[in-house]
């Protein structure tokens, strides 16, 4: 069967097929590099779009040519019945890939669930497999229950399952090492993230740790072997010799803007051509004034038309009136 035509083709030529859409702006953990330090005004019940709000557009959204959908936070399992829209989501057709981004700390008991639901691909967030640090990171002490959550996951049998470890230099890049030996001990995916600048993150241009410095105090300890890249994919990959993958996500050292291929909707609906663009476009009031489908069309054009080539430099990023980490949900 032919594919169908992707409608969401922006200025550059680039093809979209990834919307990662909020679910929440709320998180049961406050992780310093993600939210600011004075805390935020979480948005209410009737602010969020509901699920039948979020599978609408999910259908619009696939008809216009995307396949993969990550739900993403704040945390989304803090939202109630997380379940019953993985289940939604599942039956859209032409959706060929249901992923999300947890911190896992609630994941314990729903992995196995979740996968049942239609989940395939699971990202799961964890910084330091230190309790006082992670603590220190994400002022709270839920190391046990994010341990839990991994090894349920790994017993469910998810087909992608990946960590995400963001380094900050002289905080805990001294783990490193440790993330890839868990990576090959349990052959799963590990991702080094370099820290990236959000208005009030405390983002300095020496805290991040770079592609080229921790790929060279890897390959002290470990083989990589460079993996082909996928269309569309912001990590790099590499095997480990002995099992697992590790991969690095560049956004800071060298851009992957040329292949973007994401979309973002934000918890209480509003479409953002780019992670570190401001201007947004809200479809949930257009939904909600019953706008013809037509017309919801032509709102997510005109925002993909405006999708900037490239993000702006790092200083430039952190001065920026964006919506923090958490509230755009990465
Ligand atoms: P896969 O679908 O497995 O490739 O996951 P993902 O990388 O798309 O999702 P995840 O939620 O795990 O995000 C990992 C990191 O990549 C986060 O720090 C994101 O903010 C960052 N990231 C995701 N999308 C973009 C993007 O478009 N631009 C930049 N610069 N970083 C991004
Ligand atoms: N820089 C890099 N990655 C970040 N994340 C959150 N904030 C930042 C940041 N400032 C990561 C989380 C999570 C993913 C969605 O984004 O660790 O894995
Ligand atoms: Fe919550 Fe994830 Fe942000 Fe940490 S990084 S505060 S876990 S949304």
């Amino acid at each position: 069967m032919s594919e169908p035509v992707n409608l969401l083709v922006d200025s550059f030529g680039r093809k979209h097929t990834y919307l990662r859409v909020s679910v929440t702006d709320r998180c049961n953990l406050r992780c310093q590099y993600c939210m600011p330090a004075a805390g935020l005004n979480w948005k209410e019940k009737a602010e969020l779009l509901t699920f039948e709000e979020i599978e609408k557009l999910t259908r619009l959204f696939t008809a216009m040519g995307i396949c993969k959908v990550r739900l993403t936070g704040g945390e989304p399992l803090v939202r109630k019945n997380l379940l019953r829209l993985v289940e939604m989501l599942s039956a859209v057709p032409g959706l060929k890939t249901l992923a999300m981004t947890t911190n896992a700390t609630l994941l314990a008991p729903q992995a196995e669930a979740l996968k049942h639901a239609g989940l395939k691909h699971l990202n799961i967030s964890l910084d330091s497999f230190d309790r006082r640090r992670f603590q220190e990171i994400t002022r709270m002490d839920a190391l046990p229950e994010v341990m839990a959550g991994i090894e349920s996951a790994i017993a469910a049998g998810f087909p992608v399952l990946k960590l995400n470890m963001v380094p900050i230099a002289g905080f805990n890049d001294d783990e490193i090492l440790d993330f890839a030996h868990f990576a090959q001990k349990h052959k799963i995916n590990v991702r080094f993230i370099e820290f990236m600048p959000f208005k009030d993150n405390q983002w300095q241009a020496d805290k991040v740790v770079t592609f080229a410095e921790m790929k060279a105090r890897l390959e002290k300890h470990f083989h990589l072997e460079a993996m082909d890249q996928p269309q569309g994919e912001v990590a790099r990959d590499y095997a480990l010799r002995g099992g697992g993958t590790v991969s690095f996500i560049t956004s800071m050292s060298e851009s992957f803007c040329q292949s973007c291929n994401r979309l973002r909707l934000t918890s209480d609906g509003s479409m953002k051509s780019c992670l570190f663009f401001p201007p947004e476009i809200n479809l949930r009031d257009a939904l909600r004034q019953n706008a013809p489908e037509e017309a919801l069309r032509g709102m997510i054009l005109a925002c993909l038309q405006g999708k900037p080539e490239a993000h702006p430099p790092a200083e430039e990023i952190a001065a920026a009136e964006n919506r923090s980490m958490i509230e755009i949900g990465g």
